[in-house]
């Protein structure tokens, strides 16, 4: 869910407007806001987008200094109107905005029912905010205080941001597990809250982030004040500058953020490796992996833990460091890693992999690798998210924000950050010579331009599209280093187009898919022409002859797989391991072409959220 506050001199109801657009990302459910005026309190929500909202508000009073907004992914109770947030308490006094899950709101909820108050939706929210107020009553406390009190009774995740309709000039908010920024207007005239910095860029560069377990009091014409949650203790705000800029989070000319986070890949990819990459001296550095080269060279192995598409780089990177470092890796879903007692030997290193930094599983699988010792290293695009301060070190993708919802951009940046670390490690252990160690710095330094070139050919792609874009299901497959492409391709698809897509080992083909394949079975194979190619032309013949329908994507100049598939997709040739890098790019194209033609909500697929929060 995202959360967007504005305490100020300015009207509050378009800067909070604006701003749950910009988290939209985060879930669209439903969506409300609460603001206040002369006339008291004004409440619109409901269920859909922000636009419904918007709506909704036309013409209606929407005057005010003082708001929050909400947009909502379902965790408690369908999305409808009652259900929305802002959350009113019984008195109608106090209101909330919230993100994550109150795990015990039935027994809390049971208390209040005893105590007379009443619920107007099924949500954890609505029991917190009547929390709130029953403390506040019986200790008769300022409201600052009420929320802290009442949060030591919470077990669960949440991001919070609360106000008085009877004291407009002050907003409470308060983290654990989900995050929450808050940008300071100058002279502390005025301020923002929000779960990321997107919605006031524009306002302020100042930002303070909330840690776990903290709870902050904003006053107009006063600075903030932050305590601990459980003790109440003070602690002094840090105030960081934000380098996000608002060009970075429009769309730039593009239909969708997800065409034009496609498009951005090449530069993305230059910026993840500025710095990094020194290809003429022949070095990578890495700051953080320099500093811990001993516990890399020494590990026994890397586990990896992430979720999606982020798992799929992790898959990618089992492949880049067994190949090329011959270091051991096992990759696990943070869900099922966190809840399996897994066995973790000292001189194990777990890296963590995130866009957003915040997925709830992947926080919480770090948390217990660190639990038992182990030394964990992140891999996040978002600076300054929970992951990237919960890990013991690790390297920041420089992705630039990714906004669709679908990740395109943050993949690649991804496999970038874990190719130079395999590639690293791999030098320094003597199992990549250093005049291949060079030849592959100077590969890497082109493969942007190999994007470009891939991208060149989209109107191909899209006519490819055209033809497929009625299919209700689709295979994708691939060896080697290409496997988990073929995973991230049908997850491309799936999430986009609503088209029912499987990826698979292409070996693994006639142990089950095979059964599918039919005249109406379209299957997308990589086929590019280092790593088995020979065995997955085998595939391809196999697929042929039971009339399945072949979307192949080859290297450059490929002839034996064009005679056979119905389509080729070409790109440039390149080294095994970084095939991944170009392979990705038409299966990109070829399921956001899709989702276009069928009409779909390409940036915000339904059911999907782009940052996880809850487990
Ligand atoms: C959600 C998003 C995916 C993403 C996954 C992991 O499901 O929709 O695109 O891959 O979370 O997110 P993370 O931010 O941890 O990479």
């Amino acid at each position: 869910c995202g959360i967007v506050g504005y305490l100020g001199f300015r009207k509050a109801y378009p800067i909070v407007i604006n701003g749950l657009q910009r988290l939209e990302y985060r879930g669209y459910d439903s969506a409300g806001v609460v603001l206040t005026n002369k006339k008291g309190m004004q409440l619109y929500k409901t269920k859909g987008k922000v636009a419904e909202l918007k709506k909704l508000a036309e013409n209606k009073d929407i005057d005010g200094n003082l708001a929050l907004g909400h947009t909502r992914w379902a965790t408690h109770g369908i999305p409808n109107n009652e259900n929305s947030h802002p959350h009113v308490s019984s008195s109608g006094n106090l209101v909330i905005v919230h993100n994550g899950i109150i795990e015990n709101y039935n027994t809390l909820k049971k208390e209040l029912l005893t105590r007379g108050y009443t619920f107007k939706s099924e949500t954890d929210t609505e029991v917190l905010i009547n929390l709130i107020e029953e403390v506040k009553t019986t200790n008769n406390c300022k409201l600052g205080k009420a929320v802290q009190l009442a949060l030591t009774n919470v077990v669960g995740a949440y991001a919070i941001a609360v106000f008085d309709v009877t004291k407009p000039d002050e907003i409470i908010v308060a983290r654990l597990g989900s995050p929450i920024a808050i940008g300071i207007g100058e002279n502390s005239q005025e301020f923002f809250v929000a779960s990321d910095a997107s919605p006031f860029i524009e306002y302020t560069k100042d930002a303070v982030y909330l840690d776990d377990e903290e709870l902050a009091i904003i006053k107009l014409g006063r600075d903030i004040k932050i305590h601990k949650i459980q003790d109440d203790s003070e602690v002094e705000p840090t105030i960081q500058e934000l380098k996000l800029n608002l060009e970075q989070i429009e769309k730039g000319g593009y239909n969708h953020f997800m065409l034009k986070e496609i498009y951005e890949q090449p530069n993305a990819i230059i910026d993840t490796y500025r710095g990094r990459l020194l290809a003429n001296n022949g070095i990578i550095k890495m700051g953080s992996v320099d500093n811990n080269i001993a516990k890399f060279l020494n590990a026994n192995k890397i586990i990896i833990v992430a979720c999606g598409t982020s798992w799929h780089a992790g898959l990618v990177a089992e492949y880049l460091f067994e190949d090329l470092a011959r270091i051991p890796v096992e990759v696990e879903y943070a869900s099922e890693f966190r809840y399996r007692n897994p066995v973790i030997n000292k001189g194990d290193v777990v890296i963590a992999i995130s866009q957003s930094g915040e997925t709830a599983d992947t926080l919480a699988a770090i948390k217990l690798a660190k639990s038992k010792g182990a030394f964990v290293f992140g891999i996040c695009n978002v600076v300054g998210s929970s992951i990237a301060r919960e890990t013991d070190t690790g390297a920041y993708t420089h992705a630039g924000p990714e906004i669709g919802v679908a990740s395109t951009k943050a993949f690649t940046t991804q496999i970038t950050v874990l190719t130079l670390m395999a590639l690293k490690l791999g030098n320094l252990k003597g199992e990549i010579s250093n005049s291949r160690f060079h030849a592959f710095l100077q590969e890497m330094t082109l493969i942007p331009s190999k994007i470009e070139e891939t991208l060149k050919i989209s109107s191909e792609i899209e006519r490819i599209a055209a033809i497929y874009k009625d299919a209700s299901n689709c295979l994708y497959l691939g060896r080697g280093y290409n496997f988990p492409v073929a995973l991230e391709g049908a997850l491309k698809l799936k999430e986009i187009s609503y088209i029912h897509a499987e990826g698979y080992p292409a070996a693994e083909m006639k142990h089950g898919p095979i059964a599918l394949i039919d005249e109406s079975m379209p299957v997308v194979i990589i086929a590019t022409n280092k790593g088995h190619y020979d065995k997955v032309v085998s595939n391809i013949q196999e697929i042929k002859s039971r009339n399945g329908k072949i979307i192949a994507v080859v290297t450059k100049g490929d002839t034996t797989v064009r005679e056979i598939a119905d389509h080729v997709i070409e790109i440039p040739e390149t080294e095994e391991a970084f095939t991944p890098l170009l392979a990705t790019i038409p299966l990109q194209l070829l399921s956001y072409y899709i989702a276009v033609m069928r009409g779909c909500d390409v940036d915000q697929p339904r059911n999907l959220a782009k940052s996880v929060t809850v487990e």
